[in-house]
Formats: structure tokens, sequence, C-alpha cells
């Protein structure tokens, strides 16, 4: 099987085809990634040269590359995670983020669609990975289901929900074997630094303030990024095509009290006095329409396809820390440049 991920040199990408090429030596795994700022081949580094691996630098809103790459590579699958993936830059840029999530989509299912139609024997599916912001924005109450209707708020979820809405509507009107799943917020080794939890590991480190939006009550649901990679692997293989399936922890947290547990345990790591962590705690202006709260219902994956997270909040934290504290370079490395500007930019203003 020649199977096509996209996005694999970000971050839960490259922990889908770490897992897939070292599970399955039999496969041939084509990695295709632009290579943005999210992008990162140091992620792949310890599997760069296995023989059932191969790395193809590219984008996927390009439609003449994307037609020509499936023709000359015949693939049997695709796994497509490639998108513009932080709310926050979203809304800074809402055009970037259709043409990569929506357009480039788009141009996956048309390409995988001639091979599918000239031998429906050889294409055999194409999984389409999203996020449960698609659903939109709980109360206190409730979970997201996989028959929730969509009501998504920020242009992201916007451009995710409209990607999601392409791939059924080929799998309705092409007949293209395709499913989706919704996954909730990950966390874990390789994530960029400006999503919550990494950036707050690096701000502790460097001593710099953590930005909290609001009063910090908004609740995400965090599933660590391996059992994310598990959980593709699982549906990748058994679900059956045209259907969907959330993913999630069962880990609702109130922002505010990830960041206190994450400041707790980098005072010990750091051999800080407890509680010095915490001080770096700042309150910042809300984000412009800010979704409240996500939970994700996962009985479905459960019970159907036997899929289970395998690690617990406080210990895929303390691997996460760890892993930062292990790999300052790559930290250093993605820092570096462009970062510092963005990072100004973002904050300067709140
Ligand atoms: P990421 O931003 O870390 O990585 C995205 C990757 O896509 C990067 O390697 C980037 O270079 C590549 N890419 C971007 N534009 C491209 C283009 N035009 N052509 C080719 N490659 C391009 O994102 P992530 O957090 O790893 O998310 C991966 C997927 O999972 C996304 O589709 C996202 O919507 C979905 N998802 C993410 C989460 C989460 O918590 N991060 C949760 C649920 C679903
Ligand atoms: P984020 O990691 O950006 O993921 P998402 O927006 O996709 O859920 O944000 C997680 C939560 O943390 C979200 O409620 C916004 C909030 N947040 C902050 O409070 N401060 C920050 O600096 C960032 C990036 C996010």
């Amino acid at each position: 099987m020649k199977i096509l991920i996209t996005g694999g040199a970000g971050f839960i990408g490259s922990h889908v085809v770490r897992l897939f090429v070292n599970t399955y030596p039999n496969y041939e795994i084509v990695n295709l990634d632009k290579l943005t700022y999210a992008g990162n081949l140091n992620n792949l580094k310890d599997i760069e040269n296995k023989a059932n691996y191969r790395f193809v630098k590219g984008d996927i809103v390009d439609a003449a590359f994307i037609n020509a790459l499936f023709e000359t590579e015949q693939f049997n699958a695709v796994i497509h995670l490639a998108a513009e993936s932080h709310v926050d830059r979203s809304i800074t840029n809402p055009l970037e983020f259709v043409m990569t999530n929506v357009i480039g989509t788009v141009n996956l299912l048309n390409a995988a669609r001639v091979l599918h139609k000239a031998n429906p024997d050889l294409f055999k599916r194409f999984y389409h990975v999203s996020t449960d912001e698609v659903y939109g924005a709980l109360g206190d109450e409730g979970m997201f289901l996989e028959t929730t209707a969509y009501d998504p708020h920020s242009p992201y979820s916007a451009s995710k929900a409209s990607s999601d809405h392409f791939v059924r509507a080929y799998y309705d009107t092409y007949k293209l074997p395709c499913v989706i799943s919704n996954c909730s917020n990950n966390y874990g080794p390789n994530h960029f630094p400006e999503k919550l939890i990494p950036l707050c590991i690096h701000n502790i480190q460097n001593n710099r303030p953590l930005p909290i939006y609001g009063k910090g009550e908004n609740v995400r649901d965090w599933l660590y990024v391996i059992d994310h990679a598990r959980a593709i692997d699982t549906i990748f293989h058994k679900a059956q095509l045209g259907t969907t399936y959330n993913i999630g922890g069962h880990n609702e947290w109130k922002n505010i009290d990830v960041i206190r547990l994450l400041c707790q345990l980098m005072d010990k790591k750091l051999n800080r006095p407890e509680g010095t962590n915490e001080k770096l705690i700042t309150f910042v202006t809300d984000r412009a329409g800010h979704d409240l709260r996500y939970a994700i219902d996962a009985t479905k994956l459960k019970e159907e396809l036997g899929w289970m997270p395998s690690v617990n909040f406080e210990e895929g934290l303390n691997l996460t820390v760890d892993w930062y504290l292990n790999n300052k370079a790559w930290l250093h490395n993605v820092t570096s440049g462009e970062y510092q500007h963005y990072y100004e930019q973002q904050y300067s203003s709140r």
C-alpha cells in the first residue's frame, strides 16, 4: 500500500508518519508538506532514512502539481492533515485558511477522484483529519456527537467545516471512498509554541508572561498527540467508508487550571520555589469569538473500533514538559527569526 500523508512535517502529522513508518514496514509512506512556519523536518529525524519513507516538498494549493504527483505516484490512499491550524492566525488572515484548508483539500479530492475513477481497486481510501471546532461552542452541559450540527465560529473552524463538507460531498456524489475524524485539542512533543500549552512551556522557561485570554474560563478537551495518531491508525484501517468518528480523551480542563497545573509541574522540574511560575500568569484581552467550551463524546470510536486513550493528562503533560526541556535546540530553532516578529505582534496589542 502506498499512502500519501499530507502535513507530515507538522505537529500531529509527524506522529502519524512515525507511527505508520514504524508499524507498517510493508507500506510506502510519502510525506507531502509545504514546510510552512509550522512544518519542520527535524520532527522526523529518527525515521528520515527508513526504506519505506519519502519526503516530497509541495503545496496542496497548487492543483497542477498535485495532479501530476498523483498521476506519477498512483497512491492507494491519502491521510490528509496539511492545514493552517491556528485560530488566532485565522483571525488575522482568513484567506490563507480558505486557500490551504478548503482549496487545498478540494485539489486533493479531485486528484484522488481521477485515480479512483480510473481504477476503483487501486485507490482505496481518502482519510480527512479534522477538528471538533467545526461543531461550534458548548455551554456548561453536553458533548459533541458525530451527529451534532456544524456551527463553526472562527475562520479556522469555518474552513475546516467547509473541507469536511467537500469530503462528504465527494463520497455522496462520486463515491470517492472517504472517512473523516474530528478530534479535540492535542498536546505533546513537536507542538509549535503558538498554541496554549507549548507557548506557556516556552514562556515559563524564559520567565516571560503567560497570556491567558479573558478570564481563563474557556474549556478544552485535551488529548495526548500519540493517542490521536493511534486513533488515526485505527480509523484508517477499520472504519467503514462514508463514516465519521469523533476522537477525544474525556479530559476537560479550564485554561486557567491547565496553566496552573503546568506552572506547578515546571516549578518542580526547574527547581524553582513553589508558586514562582504562577506569578507569570497574565490575563489579556479575550480572543474575538472565543468558543467557550469543547467536549467530545468518543463513545462511537470506543464501542465500534475499540480505541481508548492510553495516556492521562498528568502523565501526558509530564512527558510533554520533559520533551521540551530535553529538546531545547528544537525550541530554539522554531522560535528564532520570524517567530519573534509574530510573537511581538500577537501580544503587543493585547
Ligand atoms: P500544524 O500547523 O502543526 O501542521 C500543519 C502542517 O501542514 C505543517 O507541516 C505545514 O507545513 C503543512 N502545510 C500547511 N499548509 C500546507 C500546504 N498548502 N501544502 C502542504 N502542506 C501544508 O497542524 P497540526 O496541529 O499538526 O494539525 C494537523 C491537522 O489536524 C490539521 O488538519 C488540523 O486541522 C487537525 N487537527 C488539529 C488539532 C490540534 O489540536 N492541533 C486537533 C484536531 C484536528
Ligand atoms: P489554542 O492552543 O490556540 O487551541 P484552540 O484555539 O484551537 O482551542 O488555545 C487553547 C485555549 O487557550 C483556547 O481557549 C484559547 C486559549 N489561549 C490562551 O488563553 N492564551 C494563548 O496565548 C493561546 C494561544 C490560547
